[in-house]
Order: C-alpha cells, then structure tokens, then sequence
C-alpha cells in the first residue's frame, strides 16, 4: 500500500462563533488541513447549528476545503445548497436518508466528494454495495450531536474492520477512500487512532480549547502537538 497522508481537519464547532472568520483564518495559519462544519438539526440530532449562510460566509477566508458533516433528516434537499455555499465535501447519516445511493450520486453531481458516516452503533454494511460512489467514510467515534465528549473505544476495532475494508478495495479498483473519524480525537490519542487505520482526524475541543484567549497563535501548539504525535505511527 502506498505511504499515508495524514489529514487534519478542526470541527468549528467548538470555535468563538461572535469571531468565526477569524477563528478560521487562525485555525488554518496554524497549519490545519480541512475545516470540519457541523450541521445540526435539532431533528436528527437533538442539537441546532450552522446552515449554507455560514458556509458561504467563511468561505472566502480560506481556500482549505470544507468538511460539511450533515446531521440533518432529510438529506437531500440540503446537498445542493451547501454545493452552492462552497462546501468540498459533503458527508451524511445513511439512516437519515431514504435511498443512500441517490444521496451520494447527487452529492458527486454538484462537484463535491461524498462519504458516508457510521454511528458508534452502525453497521459497516452500509458500504457494501456503494463503494464506488465514496469518496471516503467516517466513523463516529461519539454519539452525534455535541462537541467535547469521550472517545467510545470500541470505534477502535471498527475502524481496523473498515481500514481492511478500505484496503481491499484500494487493492482491486486502484481508488483510495479516505477514513475520518470524528469525537473525543486529542494528542493523547490520536497515535493510537492512526495505528488502526485512520487518516483523516477531526478535532474540536481539543483544537478550539486550546491556548489563551487573546494569544493569536493559540492552536499553533495543539496542530504541532497533533501532527508530532502522528510521526511514526506504522
Ligand atoms: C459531534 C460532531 C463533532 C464534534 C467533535 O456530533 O460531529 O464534529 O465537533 O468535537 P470533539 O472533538 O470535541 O469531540
Ligand atoms: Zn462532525
């Protein structure tokens, strides 16, 4: 198998929302990869964030790419306007969509990658028959819908399962989806995450909490500390 590349990618959610622009134009002169966007319905999700409005107003800040992790019910009719709003990829909940194939080839159509995300409780199988329309997937390594809560250990295991899964596709197709785990992901942890097999992170409080107030390199040290935990991993 080819060499990994790590990816990072702060959740805003955690971020200083009366300061978002700046929050992320720091995020990512801190050296972060991806700008992971949380959208919550209070449906799906017993939380409400962020729509297409904020994307798009973030969007001239950085040329990153934007991680949108729908947690919304239903999917569709959200796809095209975050495609709009400047979204690069767009990930969604199979159990929050009525036809899973339908969702991923619409979110190709509009120009962006597409994958699918697992719940602490959620099968791999969803994958089985719609490899080829994954741009990567992501496992939840929380219970949806807040920031700062514990990593649930058990999405270790899954996430050698899905890296297997990942591995023997790459190896008869010649295509790469990329793992993304989302929850409870820190410099104590995330060597330990990568061994398994992931190689895309999201970090929010981990990230946002970090450094002072009113120092403007805060996340200079927790993106170092990140990366500098990642180096070695096998
Ligand atoms: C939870 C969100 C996560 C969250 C991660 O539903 O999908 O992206 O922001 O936050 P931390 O890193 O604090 O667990
Ligand atoms: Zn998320």
């Amino acid at each position: 198998m080819p060499e990994r590349t790590y990816i990072l990618a702060p959740s805003l959610l955690s971020a200083d929302f009366a300061n978002l622009g700046s929050e992320v134009d720091r995020v990512i002169k801190s050296g972060a990869d991806w700008l992971h966007f949380d959208v919550m319905d209070n449906h799906y999700v017993p939380n409400l964030t962020i729509g297409p409005l904020v994307c798009e107003a973030i969007r001239p800040h950085t040329k990153a790419p934007i991680d949108v992790h729908l947690m919304v019910e239903p999917v569709d009719a959200l796809v095209p306007m975050f495609a709009k709003a400047g979204a690069d990829i767009i990930t969604f909940h199979p159990e929050a969509s009525r036809h899973v194939d339908r969702t991923l080839q619409l979110i190709r159509d509009h120009g962006c990658q597409a994958g699918l995300v697992f719940n602490p409780a959620s099968s791999l199988a969803w994958m089985d028959h719609v490899m080829d329309r994954l741009d990567l997937i992501m496992l939840m390594s929380v219970n949806p819908g807040f920031g700062g809560q514990s990593f649930i250990p058990s999405t270790l295991p899954k996430a050698r399962e899905a890296r297997a899964r990942l591995d023997a596709y790459e190896r008869e197709s010649g295509r790469r989806i990329r793992l993304e785990i989302d929850g409870g992901v820190k410099p104590g942890n995330i060597a330990e995450i990568a061994a398994a097999g992931v190689d895309t992170f999201v970090a929010g409080s981990a990230v946002f909490g970090a450094g002072k107030d009113t120092d403007p390199n805060r996340y200079d040290s927790v993106i170092a500390s990140l990366r500098e935990a990642l180096q070695g991993v096998a």
